[in-house]
């Protein structure tokens, strides 16, 4: 199916994220909750069908589940086994559950996961996750039940912070060894916490040291391959052309489409609509996209009010 969804910047949409649940059983320091805005519920499973069903009629190829956690949503399998054939489909987890569930998601349909892993040690990950060292434990053995239940291409997402930068070449050593492809996530500090680690050192220090460099197309992303290691090093804040390169559209767990992680002024609610008519509320959330960094004028911005937004996104901060 050809990409039916180009907005007015020329940007195709060809992913969505959908959120399942607000819920999560750990709270990372950073975290930001998808852009989401104050309580929420929890979209029913035929809703997440039909706009499954209405972004693949109109071009969508990848279908990624969020959260908060999405293991924590009931009879996720259940879900993944309707969605439609061709989506490549993936989510992004905290991994504490995975273990007991990686078997059954596969089989579903599932085709590969995110695992966030701040820490691979149990004091520091209990300081970023609030989690237990017992889920460190679970974390790391859901990476191996992933594997083995053939979720591939893994990744692991780690925010770059100040508690983990001396990490990092553990992390590169861990990913090699497992085979699964590390991600530095650049921290995006809304709160302005100033808890970001030096990215911007670790990946001069990557560049220097790689054997071969990649840009891949999504973001600009670069990839970078030491001695057998794959690291991918995602900058939304320092890359004018993160947001020039965005393909996605985002539902969140309350069943609103939303056209910017950045912005909750701008959704469009899913309601009782039928497949055909989510379709069109797809085609009006795209009309609706424009790059939140670097092409869009500071005057478009500061008429969105960012600061109010950003309250908005983070309403208990
Ligand atoms: N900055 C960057 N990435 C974030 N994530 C969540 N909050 C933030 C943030 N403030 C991403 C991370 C994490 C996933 C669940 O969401 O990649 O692994």
């Amino acid at each position: 199916m050809p990409c039916q969804m180009v907005d007015s910047f020329g940007r195709k949409v060809t992913g969505l994220r959908i959120a399942l649940t607000p819920r999560c059983n750990l709270k990372c320091i950073y975290c930001h909750h998808e852009g989401e805005v104050g309580p929420t519920g929890e979209i029913p499973d035929e809703m997440v069908v039909n706009v499954a069903r209405a972004a693949a009629e109109l071009g969508v190829r990848s279908l990624k589940f969020t959260g908060g956690e999405p293991l924590l949503r009931k009879d996720l399998a259940d879900l993944i086994s309707q969605m439609p054939q061709d989506l490549d489909i993936s989510l992004t987890t905290n991994g504490v559950f995975l273990a007991e569930q990686a078997e059954a998601l596969s089989e579903a349909g599932l085709d590969r996961v995110n695992i966030s892993l701040d820490s691979l040690d149990s004091k520091n990950y209990c300081a970023i996750t609030g989690g237990k060292a017992r889920d460190l434990e679970r974390v790391l053995a859901g990476i191996d039940a992933a594997k083995e239940a053939g979720l591939v291409p893994i990744k692991l997402n780690v925010v770059v912070l100040k508690k983990n930068e001396a990490e990092i070449p553990e992390l590169i050593d861990f990913c090699r060894r497992k085979g699964v492809i590390l991600q530095l996530i650049e921290l995006l500090d809304l709160q302005n916490l100033g808890i970001s680690g030096d990215i911007e050192g670790i990946e001069r220090s990557l560049a220097a040291q790689a054997d071969s460099i990649r840009t891949r197309e999504m973001h600009r992303r670069k990839k970078y391959f030491l001695k057998g290691a794959e690291v991918e090093v995602v900058r939304p804040m320092d890359n004018t052309e993160f947001c020039a390169n965005c393909t996605r559209l985002r539902v969140t767990s309350d069943g609103k489409i939303k056209p910017c992680l950045l912005r909750s002024d701008n959704l469009i609610e899913i309601g009782t609509c039928n497949t055909e008519e989510i379709k069109e509320l797809l085609r009006a959330a795209n009309a609706r996209r424009e790059p939140y960094f670097g092409t869009v004028p500071e005057q478009v911005k500061h008429a969105h009010n960012i600061e109010s937004s950003i309250r908005q996104i983070l309403p208990k901060i």
